[in-house]
């Protein structure tokens, strides 16, 4: 093993959640809960919160490497924040994202660069997204031992293809699409389904004719478990959200208040307050200023200290 495989491996809960644990989930009825993080203090977080499925989605992309959308990232970029995230994700299972360009060419890069989240990044499974060719590219991944989720309705890596960011699987025909993309997925070998900004009743037909389970993001309640994004999700992000995001909490305004606060505290001269500093014995404290009074730390007279 490489120093940079071995660096990326955080050592696993005994409690870690593994992927028969997730299809027994679908099985009793309980409901997945999963949520994207890219760096090691949201992940250590949404583990800690006992969050089912930590995701590193290539919506890091946009959330924070401050690209316009999720097609920039590069797999470097993924392998660096998976890494991150790797390294504080104990219990929940570790999901990472394959970006646009690592899969699309061939089956065989589409393993290579699986291989590489699994073993630079420490991944449990890769998602990707997509019906049609992408279904050849799970068969291939779930062939080399490493378990694949898929993902379809909109995927933003082919949004300009769909027409924009906007619900799919609006018509009889294109239900009957997502349908047939789904069961075909299913049947390469795909542990679970992300369902995006799919109505509610079509996701509802998916879900009840699956084996495995789905997650939905924008496709309503009876999909087996639910994903948002952080900095949505955490109110970190602002302005117009789409209609599936509910914010649980507004950290921009408070991130902003907190920064507002010390900056003022620190050009009043406020912060540090004593209990922020570090002490002198008393004792030291007047040996250091008898010498400084008595010349003999002050320099020789050609500007350098002694
Ligand atoms: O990257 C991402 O955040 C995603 C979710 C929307 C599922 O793929």
């Amino acid at each position: 093993m490489s120093t940079a495989d071995r660096d990326s491996q955080s050592i696993p809960a005994p409690d870690h959640l593994t992927l028969p644990a997730i299809a027994e989930k679908k099985q009793r009825g309980e409901r997945i809960v999963m949520v994207t993080a890219y760096d090691a203090p949201s992940a250590r977080l949404a583990d800690q919160a006992g969050v089912d499925i930590v995701f590193v989605g290539d919506s890091a992309a946009n959330n924070v490497l401050g690209y316009d959308g999720t097609t920039p990232i590069s797999m470097e970029e993924m392998v660096v924040l998976a890494r991150a995230a790797r390294r504080t994700t104990k219990r929940a299972f570790f999901l990472v994202d394959m970006p646009l360009g690592s899969f699309q060419v061939s089956d065989e890069e589409a393993v290579r660069n699986a291989v590489r989240l699994v073993k630079e990044a420490g991944a449990d499974a890769v998602k990707l997204e997509g019906g049609g060719s992408s279904v050849s590219r799970a068969r291939a991944i779930v062939a080399a031992g490493i378990p694949v989720m898929g993902h379809i309705g909109l995927t933003p890596q082919s949004a300009t293809m769909l027409g924009g960011h906007k619900a799919q699987g609006r018509t009889a025909a294109k239900a009957r699409q997502l349908f047939a993309d789904a069961q075909m997925l299913q049947s390469a070998g795909c542990f679970a389904i992300v369902l995006e900004a799919v109505p509610q009743r079509v996701s509802a037909r998916i879900t009840q004719a699956l084996r495995i389970p789905t997650i939905g993001i924008g496709a309503g309640v009876d999909c087996d478990g639910q994903v948002l994004v952080w900095h949505d999700l955490l109110g970190v992000n602002e302005g117009p959200m789409p209609r599936f995001v509910k914010q649980y909490a507004h950290l921009a305004e408070e991130t902003r208040t907190a920064l507002e606060t010390y900056a003022a505290e620190v050009r009043a001269g406020t912060f540090p307050a004593r209990e922020h500093a570090f002490l002198i014995p008393a004792d030291e404290l007047a040996l250091f200023e008898s010498e400084l009074d008595s010349g003999v730390l002050m320099g020789d007279g050609s500007g350098d200290w002694l």
